[in-house]
């Protein structure tokens, strides 16, 4: 399913005294099927941004098309199940969310809602709780006996059970340790590849940017400061570093390699392998000199 923001201008408690503009111009295309990464420091808009795309927020100015729909800030929208079952939204710290007694009944709770049958929801918990690397032996535990790790991963099971076709991630692995991290990232980016979805993160990790998007957008003070593929990016880091974003390891060293060696590697790279070949081939040149 595509979805598109055109211009849109988001303002927090519109009117009041309180008003505060934290959307400005904003456009981005989601074609469906892309991976797009959202980046920024705290403030500069993101939540907002996807809190668009199943609609918990309405533009106050511009649109958002979401497949067939479009959402502006005229009148009031019908039947927003229909979108808000094809676009899961696994928020920040998606695991203070958890209510139920037990896990099963925590996951099953979204696609009843949506209305499955309990019996195909089952069904669904099952599948999800083995996507998200836990034993089944879960499903009869109360969520709040897990460790933090493990309730990130049951909150995540209730998402996939609604088995969407967008997945908006918001920081899913904030606090979990390095290998945790790495786990849940393959496991959305497996998904994302299996079954065609369209997958939107925001993250404070550029590493995980460049590997697993096809598109990055950089948002500053409410705008897009910045948007491309992650070698458009990262091909020129100094923006970045200017507002005092990171860029991934590997770039900062091709950075700093180049102004060493007062040179240009014949291309950006994204992954260790990349640069080790591009310097060998450097060397592999001034040999030849
Ligand atoms: N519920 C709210 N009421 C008023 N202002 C808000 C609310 N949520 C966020 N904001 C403001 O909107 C701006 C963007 O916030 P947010 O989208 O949460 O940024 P990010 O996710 O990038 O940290 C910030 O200035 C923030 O203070
Ligand atoms: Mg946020």
């Amino acid at each position: 399913m595509d979805i598109s923001l055109q211009q849109v201008e988001y303002r927090y408690q519109a009117n009041t005294p309180f008003e505060r503009l934290a959307l400005q111009d904003v456009s981005i295309d989601i074609p469906s099927g892309t991976y797009l990464a959202i980046i920024g420091h705290t403030g500069s808009g993101k939540s907002t941004v996807l809190q668009h795309l199943n609609v918990l927020l309405k533009p106050t100015k511009g649109k958002v098309i979401i497949g067939e729909r479009e959402i502006n800030s005229g009148k009031k929208q019908k039947d927003l199940k229909g979108i808000r079952k094809r676009v899961g939204i696994v928020f920040q710290f998606p695991e203070h969310q958890l209510f139920e007694e037990t896990v099963e009944k925590d996951i099953c709770f979204g696609p009843m809602n949506f209305g499955v049958s309990e019996e195909q929801a089952k069904l669904r918990a099952k599948k999800a709780i083995e996507q998200v690397g836990l034993a089944q032996e879960i499903m009869d535990k109360s969520p709040f006996d897990l460790s933090g790790g493990q309730m990130r991963r049951v909150a995540i099971a209730g998402v996939l059970a609604m088995e969407p076709d967008v997945i908006v991630l918001d920081e899913p692995t904030a606090g979990l340790d390095p290998r945790g991290r790495k786990e849940i990232m393959e496991m959305f980016y497996r998904l994302h590849q299996e079954r065609g979805l369209s997958t939107v993160l925001v993250t404070h990790s550029m590493e995980d940017a460049a590997m697993y998007a096809d598109r990055i957008v950089i948002m500053h003070k409410g705008k897009v400061y910045k948007q491309g593929t992650p070698k458009e990016i990262f091909s020129s880091p100094e923006g970045l570093l200017e507002l005092g974003l990171d860029v991934p390891e590997v770039v900062r060293f091709q950075n700093k390699f180049e102004h060493t060696f007062h040179a240009k590697l014949s291309k950006t790279c994204l992954t260790m392998e990349d640069l080790t070949e591009e310097i060998a081939d450097f060397f592999k040149g001034s040999d030849r000199k």
